[in-house]
């Protein structure tokens, strides 16, 4: 089934984790999907990992202004417009809240929640023209539940959450949709080095609690992906101001 054909998709984050798994898995689907990331190595894996002529590579900070409206103004003008844009781009880093830095809470702040932002500010334009644009967030279980040392990263994500429901009202009558894409532990470049994100003597115990209720333990970002694949598809058509929470039921 390719429900993605000639759908031109900007993907933040393409270098790693869910961002990567999410291009290849709407590149299988048929889509034109623009690949932007910080980390060129990163980029030049997932193009050779794609090996289709059907993706774009872009070098971007989402968290600075002219970098990303320069990434969405290139991949607009590669594809001749935008159908849909993902920011998966993200970071994480944990610390005691007593202890968090100004530095630490500006820096996931600047990339999580402006750089959402700053690229769905860019991409409005171009997805409005398409009539039925679409942007997938980024948000997390850690915005909607507990979750210890991660004061910064969960405030940048619930501030996402609220910034795309804002989204979905303001623009809705435009043919725009706008979904939270709601994870909670899936193996990527963050949950794989989760032990040096977080402060040297975290309680592992009440961030074990957050275990998935299914079997197989931590799943692949692929699981992620074709939830995403799914919602800029016209399967979902029907589908925006809302969170998807991807999560094997280990926040119930
Ligand atoms: N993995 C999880 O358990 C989990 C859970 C909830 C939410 N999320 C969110 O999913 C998204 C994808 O993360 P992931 O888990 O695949 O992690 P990841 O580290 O594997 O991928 C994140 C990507 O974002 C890129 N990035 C970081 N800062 C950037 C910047 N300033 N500009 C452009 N790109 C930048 C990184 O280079 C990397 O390629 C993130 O928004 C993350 O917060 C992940």
């Amino acid at each position: 089934m390719e429900r993605l054909t000639d759908r031109r998709i900007l993907v933040t984050g393409a270098a790693s984790g869910i961002g990567r798994a999410t291009v290849l898995r709407l590149l299988a689907e048929g889509a034109r999907v623009a690949a932007a990331d910080v980390s060129d190595d990163g980029l030049k894996e997932t193009e050779a990992l794609a090996g289709s002529d059907r993706i774009t590579t872009h070098r971007v900070d989402v968290s600075d202004e002219a970098s990303a409206a320069g990434a969405v103004s290139a991949a607009a003008a590669e594809f001749g417009g935008l159908d849909a844009l993902v920011n998966a781009a993200g970071i994480l880093r944990g610390a005691h809240t007593h202890e968090c830095s100004l530095e630490l809470w500006n820096r996931v702040i600047g990339v999580n929640l402006t750089g959402t932002f700053l690229m769905t500010r860019a991409a409005l334009p171009h997805l409005l023209e398409s009539g039925s644009g679409v942007v997938v967030n980024f948000s997390s279980t850690s915005a909607f539940f507990a979750h210890p040392f991660m004061a910064a990263y969960s405030a940048s994500k619930g501030g996402v959450a609220s910034f795309t429901h804002s989204l979905a009202q303001e623009y809705g009558k435009r043919g725009l949709r706008a979904v939270n894409m709601v994870p909670g532990g899936i193996s990527s470049g963050i949950t794989d080095n989760i032990g040096d994100l977080m402060p040297a003597d975290t309680d592992w115990e009440l961030l074990l609690k957050l275990s998935p209720a299914l079997p197989g333990g931590i799943p692949g970002p692929e699981k992620v992906a074709g939830v995403v694949a799914m919602l800029v598809s016209d399967d979902a058509a029907f589908i925006t101001g809302t969170e998807i929470r991807v999560d094997g039921g280990a926040h119930q």
